[in-house]
């Protein structure tokens, strides 16, 4: 569904991303891990049309997104849960909510939209009148999901949700990320934590200095010496010396 060629996003001189190649075929969950400065948030930036690439491609579903502004980018399907998850604090719940669906032409199907979010949330529907920086960390990462489902996205694109949340409340997030790719979504997350990625992704990429250090299916790279020296440039010492 998404591919993504030989990638360089540059922020003034600073190339941020040097060369990254990824692929997330449709229902996959694909996590980006590595370490700080790796390049990762750079990287959903561009394919969410935040960002302009020096140099490479963008495809979903064959669709060239390469160089589009954000909000062209959206209305190909495409939707960024932005690092610090960057809710409005001021405005309501529901004005959230409803911001996310403003560039939809559907209106009917939006307002829609907007009433099942309700209804599958209800810990948004309390609050959907209150200023949206009262909720919690928790609650304002699922608002965040909320919002970019609210313009029926076919590829999510998901920075650090665990960040600054409490167990159960990663716990949440995560098991709502599960539901939505059950539901069909197709999911490409960052995530810092990799214990937590070795548990929901299908695929992952290793990324460090701006390109792809390792790829692989979890299955294959789960306890690997590869996977442990990719992300942490060393490997782990084993209790039982195996
Ligand atoms: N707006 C910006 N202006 C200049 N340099 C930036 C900007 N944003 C990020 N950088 C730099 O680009 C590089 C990659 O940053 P990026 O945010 O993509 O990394 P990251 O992998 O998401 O890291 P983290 O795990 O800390 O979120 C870093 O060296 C960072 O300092
Ligand atoms: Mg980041």
């Amino acid at each position: 569904m998404l591919t993504v060629d030989d990638l360089e996003v540059r922020y003034g001189r600073l190339a941020a991303v040097r060369s990254v190649s990824l692929t997330v075929a449709r229902g996959e969950i694909v996590c980006i891990v590595g370490p700080n400065g790796a390049g990762k948030s750079t990287t959903l930036l561009t394919i969410a049309g935040e960002l302009a690439p020096y140099r490479g491609d963008i495809a979903v579903d064959g669709d060239r997104l390469t160089g589009l502004a954000s909000e062209a980018v959206a209305r190909r399907g495409v939707s960024l849960v932005p690092e610090g998850r960057r809710i409005f604090g001021t405005l309501t719940v529901e004005e959230n909510l409803r911001l996310a669906t403003f560039q939809r032409r559907d209106r009917a199907a939006a307002a829609r939209d907007l009433a099942d979010l309700r209804l599958r949330f209800p810990i948004l529907a309390e609050r959907y009148g209150s200023p949206a920086g009262r909720l919690s960390g928790g609650e304002q990462q699922i608002l965040a999901v909320a919002r970019a489902m609210a313009t029926r996205p076919r590829l999510m694109l998901v920075d650090e949700p665990s960040l600054g949340l409490a167990p159960q409340n990663v716990d949440l997030v995560y098991a709502l990320l599960r539901e939505l790719r059950a539901g069909g979504m197709t999911l490409l997350i960052v995530e810092q934590n990799l214990d937590r990625v070795l548990e929901v992704a299908d695929r992952i990429y290793v990324l460090r200095d701006g390109r792809v250090q390792l790829t692989g299916f979890v299955a294959e790279l789960r306890g690997s010496d590869a996977l442990e020296q990719a992300y942490f440039g060393f490997t782990r010492k084993r209790g039982n010396g195996a």
